[in-house]
């Protein structure tokens, strides 16, 4: 297993939209135990692989006390989403160090695939539907803070923007 890099808005490649999941294979297994370590390292509770630049529509999720109820979903279709909007404060591990108020569905249905193959049925609440939401806005190229006011955005930008540049200069 191997620790990936996650990408930091605003980098363009969060805005790449995921292709379908064409096989599941050792290839995908390989990613998937990638992005799950990787995620428990950054103590986040979802993944999605386009944070890894990899631009393919599979997720990770722990939403557990414990951190040990993985989650892998690969190919995700929303079969259902309540009328009831919930409104909570997100972070996400490609936007470090800041967080914003989003509006979510507050249940959502989604089918999807394991790493085996299998299908199965995800009926979400709370934070997992929240989390899952989040997910599945990555994997169309969408990043939470495109939610929030356009001056909130902007001092996300312009800080994390100075705080790559400053990584940059000490490494060189
Ligand atoms: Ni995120």
């Amino acid at each position: 297993m191997a620790l990936l890099n996650i990408l930091t808005y605003p980098d363009p490649r969060l805005n790449k939209v995921a292709k379908p999941v064409a096989q599941i294979d050792e290839r995908i297994r390989t990613l998937v135990a990638d992005m799950l370590e990787t995620m428990y390292e950054a103590k986040g509770v979802g993944l999605a692989a386009t944070q890894v630049d990899v631009h393919e529509r599979l997720l990770v999720m722990d939403v557990s006390d414990e951190r040990n109820e993985p989650l892998v979903v690969i190919n995700p279709r929303v079969v259902w989403k309540s009328d009831e909007i919930v409104l909570g404060d997100e972070g996400c591990l490609s936007v470090p160090g800041f967080s914003g108020d989003v509006e979510r569905y507050a249940e959502i249905h989604i089918e999807c695939e394991n790493e085996r193959g299998d299908t199965y049925k995800i009926e979400a609440t709370e934070l997992l539907a929240v989390c899952i939401q989040h997910e599945m806005d990555h994997l169309m190229g969408k990043v939470y803070v495109e939610y929030l006011s356009p001056l909130k955005r902007g001092r996300i930008k312009t800080k994390l923007l100075k705080e790559a540049k400053e990584a940059e200069r000490d490494a060189a």
